[in-house]
């Protein structure tokens, strides 16, 4: 529990850092060119932010699975909030997936042959953690449980296409 908690005011500090971009963001890559100089710093970057959506994902997930109490308002409020930062963490994801870079690496190197599809899984997976901070906003629990069905089916689709 302790430990949940700390993941809990972690994603409330970084709502207060990036909700403002996560909802201005397009559901897209960044056109931008390549923003980092060194490759490794690339692979780096792309793998800590997976980590950190793996990591709250599962902050959710204990929620989904009644570990963590959804009662109060103050309960459901940090929630939200976490679901907020997963919103913002997800519209970024698609960082660091610019040059190919599969290589020691736990990414395919079909995910630069099929870009599109790629990045089809990278949408699909914004618009769910937008959707799952939506329900998290209604304080229900069904829907917040329903919503997360469908968000985290949204890594597995893209993970067995595309991570090895
Ligand atoms: C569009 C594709 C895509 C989506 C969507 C996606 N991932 Fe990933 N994920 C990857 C790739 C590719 C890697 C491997 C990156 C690397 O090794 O550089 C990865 C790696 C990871 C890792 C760390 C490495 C490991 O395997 O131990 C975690 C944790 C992770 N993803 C969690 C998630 C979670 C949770 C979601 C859904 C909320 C998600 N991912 C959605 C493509 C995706």
């Amino acid at each position: 529990m302790k430990k949940e908690l700390t993941k809990f005011m972690a994603g409330v500090c970084l709502v207060g850092m990036m909700s403002p971009m996560a909802f201005a963001a397009p559901a897209q890559a960044p056109s931008s060119p390549v923003m980092f100089e060194k490759e490794s710093d690339e692979v780096e970057y792309r793998e800590h932010l997976m980590d950190l959506i793996g990591n709250y994902t599962g902050a959710i997930g204990a929620v989904v699975k009644k570990k963590f109490p959804y009662e109060t308002d103050e309960q459901k409020k940090k929630v939200e909030e976490v679901t907020a930062a997963i919103a913002a963490l997800a519209s970024q994801a698609s960082i660091g997936f610019e040059r190919e870079l599969s290589a020691g690496t736990k990414a395919s190197p079909d995910i630069w042959k099929k870009k599109p599809e790629f990045m089809q899984k990278m949408n699909d997976m914004v618009t769910q953690a937008r959707n799952l901070h939506t329900a998290a906003g209604t304080g229900n629990y069904d829907k917040l449980k329903a919503a997360f069905g469908d968000y985290a089916a949204t890594c597995k689709a893209c993970h067995k296409a595309f991570k090895e």
